[in-house]
C-alpha cells in the first residue's frame, strides 16, 4: 500500500506523515530528504547550485541511500546519515533549487520508486502522486495559508534555537513555492484524483485523523 503526500513547504507534511506512518506501521518516506542530502554536499564542495553540468558531475560520484533502521528510513550520503545536517533554510532552499533539473530528478527517481517495493509506505514531497508513484493506493495534497506556514516554520527554526525572523522566512517561503510550483519538470501540483486537505485550522493530529477517513486498510 502507497500513500502520497504532496504540498508546499510547512503544509505540516512532515509531522503528519511520521504520524500517519506510524498510526499504520508503515514506513514514513521523506522525499525532501534526498534533494537536501544532494544539495548539502553540492554546498560542502562549493559547487555552484545553477550549474547544472557539475551537479550532474556530484550525482556521479555521490552516493545517496535510505535505509531502514528500526522502522525508519534515514538518508544517507556518501555511507553517512546525514539526517541532523540537512535541516537547515539554507540547505532547504539549495535542495529547491537543484531540484528543478531533470537530471537530478532522474537520479533519484528510482531510488524512490525502491522504497515503495517494500509496500506500506506513506510517501511525503512534491511529486509523489503525480510523478514518483502515480498508482499509489491513496493521494493527499495537504495546503495551509501561507501566513500559518510561515509561522510554523518559524516555530521550527526558533525551537532548534535558530534565530529567525518573521520577514526572512516569508522571503524564502514565497522564493520557494514559486521554484517548486513552476519549475518545468515534475512542479508542485494536486496530483490527479488527489484528496486536498486544507490544515490551516487543524492540528497534525486533526489531519491524520482527517486521512484515516479515507484510508481503509483491509
Ligand atoms: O520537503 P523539503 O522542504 O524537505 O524539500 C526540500 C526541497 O526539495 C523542496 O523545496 C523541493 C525539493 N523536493 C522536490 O522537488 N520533490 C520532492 N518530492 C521533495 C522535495
Amino acid at each position: 500500500m502507497i500513500i502520497t503526500i504532496d504540498g508546499p513547504a510547512g503544509a505540516g507534511k512532515s509531522t503528519v506523515s511520521k504520524a500517519l506512518a506510524e498510526e499504520l506501521g508503515y514506513l514514513y518516506l521523506d522525499t525532501g530528504s534526498l534533494y537536501r542530502a544532494l544539495a548539502y554536499k553540492a554546498l560542502e564542495n562549493k559547487i555552484p547550485i545553477d550549474d547544472e553540468a557539475a551537479l550532474v558531475n556530484l550525482c556521479s560520484r555521490t552516493e545517496v541511500d535510505l535505509k531502514n533502521v528500526g522502522g525508519k528510513m534515514k538518508v544517507y550520503l556518501d555511507g553517512e546519515d546525514v539526517g541532523a545536517k540537512i535541516r537547515t533554510q539554507e540547505v532547504g532552499s539549495a535542495a529547491s533549487k537543484i531540484s528543478a533539473y531533470a537530471t537530478v530528478r532522474q537520479y533519484l527517481l528510482s531510488l524512490q520508486r525502491r522504497a515503495g517495493d517494500q509496500g506500506g509506505i506513506v510517501a511525503e514531497g512534491r511529486d509523489m502522486g503525480s510523478v514518483v508513484f502515480p498508482d499509489a493506493d491513496y493521494k493527499f495534497y495537504l495546503d495551509a495559508n501561507t501566513d500559518e506556514r510561515i509561522k510554523r516554520r518559524l516555530t521550527e527554526l526558533l525551537s532548534k534555537g535558530t534565530s529567525a525572523e518573521y520577514q526572512n522566512v516569508q522571503k524564502e517561503m514565497i522564493a520557494r513555492d514559486q521554484q517548486d510550483s513552476k519549475r518545468q519538470h515534475s512542479p508542485l501540483k494536486v496530483p490527479e484524483k488527489a484528496i486536498i486537505i486544507d490544515s490551516t485550522v487543524l492540528s497534525p493530529a486533526q489531519v491524520v485523523d482527517e486521512i484515516l477517513k479515507y484510508v481503509s486498510t483491509k
